[in-house]
């Protein structure tokens, strides 16, 4: 828990740093003036963001990206520079597929804290690649040591390199067992089919899990040791046995790893950190408006794809201004910043699902529809305390398993004030400011752009009369149906 705040207190002094800086001419606070409230609500981990491309229409092409803000310089610089290098190879894609892409490609990059201690970081990135209709899953790691102040690779893990040769040769002999339970498990083939099929199969295993850095490049681990580790597709296997991943239970490797990284993988029976419990606010919510918005006018702002980096900012705003917002937050990110999204429910605002890590619905099958909806709501729940009951599918997408079966009334937005193309505060504020009465209106508050756009936009709403209220209020006196899609409040 101490690490935690002590991170904390670095990403504040690295941010405040960073602000003094950049903004001259506002008065900043002293570093060290931390507005004390009951509870510390920053996360020491937060999320950046790439988002080129559409983010509302179905047929062009698409960059989503988010990576990891930390108090460390070097892990920072790292994670710019692999989320840039994916940025190039969208960009080069668009170029070489200029006129043949038909239904657009599609590069998203999410990510998840494997551990946070204050000697290891460690992150497993998750990108999904679209060339067309179907995602392709990749997993990198990237682990590293915050006491050297350096990126760690499994070779360091297990050294030296006898070591890293005798655990490849675990993870193979399992691969194989994986694959031959696979293999004897498809249908339609002949005997002479399966050890055709094995061997040239039993070639690949051998290449894939050679002991290389590159081979290795996806690991994962949970608090009693377990060790996974994520193959692509076509490293192991041919392509339709999809992504393999391999666990070794850690009395299979325990011997292998660097004496000095034993701790790493929870092997010493070492201080073992402990996620901050979250008070749950069980208190039904029977929620009951002040403002009528079948009396007076209002307006419903919304806010996609977060939380991250730039919420408190805005979160800041929106207090300042007594006003509330709806956030259709992603589930993967909630479980990031999860101090922020508590303190956006804490000050009233509503939480919405956006799916779990912004993929196209539309391009997904059944059961993977419905993870995306219930893994999110799950998230959110666990972190409020409260039921989630309205969603937005990512770019407005969505069929009739997400009508049907998510049980939840689709909200979309009648105003795109189109901040995910013009990141600039002046413009954004002035289309956002033409809201009408009843309407939705669509932001997201992972552009800086947009969150400075906010005082503004509210000055100039509540100037023509408006309350800005969320979803539930504006509809408080018009039930929302589930399976039900809805553009703005009827008159
Ligand atoms: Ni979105």
């Amino acid at each position: 828990m101490k690490h935690v705040l002590s991170i904390a207190l670095l990403t504040l002094m690295f941010y405040g740093c960073k602000d003094q800086n950049t903004q001259e001419k506002q008065e900043q606070p002293a570093p060290f003036a931390i507005e004390t409230s009951s509870e510390d609500l920053t996360d020491a981990i937060q999320i950046n963001t790439i988002q080129v491309g559409s983010e509302t229409t179905n047929d062009k092409n698409r960059f989503h990206t988010s990576y990891p803000s930390t108090a460390y310089d070097f892990i920072n610089t790292h994670q710019e520079a692999f989320a840039q290098a994916y940025l190039k190879e969208f960009q080069k894609n668009i170029k070489d597929d200029n006129e043949k892409a038909v239904a657009g490609l599609d590069f998203g990059q999410h990510f998840e804290i494997i551990e946070s201690t204050p000697s290891i970081l460690a992150f497993l990135i998750e990108r999904y690649t679209s060339y067309g209709n179907n995602y392709n899953t990749q997993y990198f790691t990237h682990l590293y040591d915050l006491e050297e102040n350096k990126r760690l690779e499994f070779s360091n893990l297990f050294y030296p390199q006898e070591n890293f040769d005798k655990l490849a040769n675990i993870v193979k002999s399992k691969t194989t067992d994986i694959l031959t339970e696979k293999i004897n498990a498809m249908e339609g083939l002949t005997d002479s089919d399966r050890t055709a099929l094995m061997k040239s199969t039993q070639e690949m295993i051998a290449q894939g899990t050679e002991p290389t850095n590159k081979n290795y490049h996806a690991f994962s681990w949970d608090a009693s040791g377990n060790l996974t580790i994520y193959f692509d597709k076509y490293q192991v296997a041919s392509g339709d046995h999809g992504n393999i991943e391999v666990q070794l239970a850690p009395e299979t490797y325990k011997d292998l790893v660097a004496k000095k990284y034993q701790y790493v993988f929870h092997i010493k029976a070492e201080e073992t950190d402990i996620a901050t419990p979250i008070i749950k606010d069980t208190t039904t919510s029977q929620k009951v408006f002040d403002i009528d918005c079948s009396k007076e006018p209002c307006v419903a702002i919304t806010f996609d794809d977060g939380p991250a980096k730039h919420t408190s900012q805005l979160l800041d705003i929106l207090k300042e201004h007594g006003v509330k917002a709806t956030f259709f937050v992603l589930g993967k990110s909630a479980k990031i910043q999860k101090n922020t999204l508590l303190r956006a429910y804490k000050e009233g605002h509503q939480i919405g699902n956006h799916s779990w890590d912004h993929k196209d619905l539309k391009k997904l099958s059944e059961p993977d529809i419905l993870n995306q909806i219930q893994n999110t709501n799950e998230a959110i729940s666990e972190i409020t305390g409260a039921d989630v009951h309205v969603m937005r599918p990512p770019y407005g997408s969505f069929n009739e398993i997400v009508k049907n079966k998510a049980g939840m009334p689709i909200i979309l937005w009648n105003l795109d004030p189109l901040d995910w193309k013009d990141r600039n505060p002046e413009i954004v504020a002035q289309r956002m400011s033409d809201a009408k009465t009843n309407g939705i209106v669509l932001a997201h508050d992972i552009h800086k752009s947009t969150v400075e756009a906010m005082p503004a936009v509210i000055k100039s709403l509540k100037a023509k009369g408006y309350h800005l209220v969320t979803i539930d209020n504006l509809f408080s006196e018009q039930p929302l149906a589930n399976g039900k899609v809805y553009n703005s409040r009827h008159k």
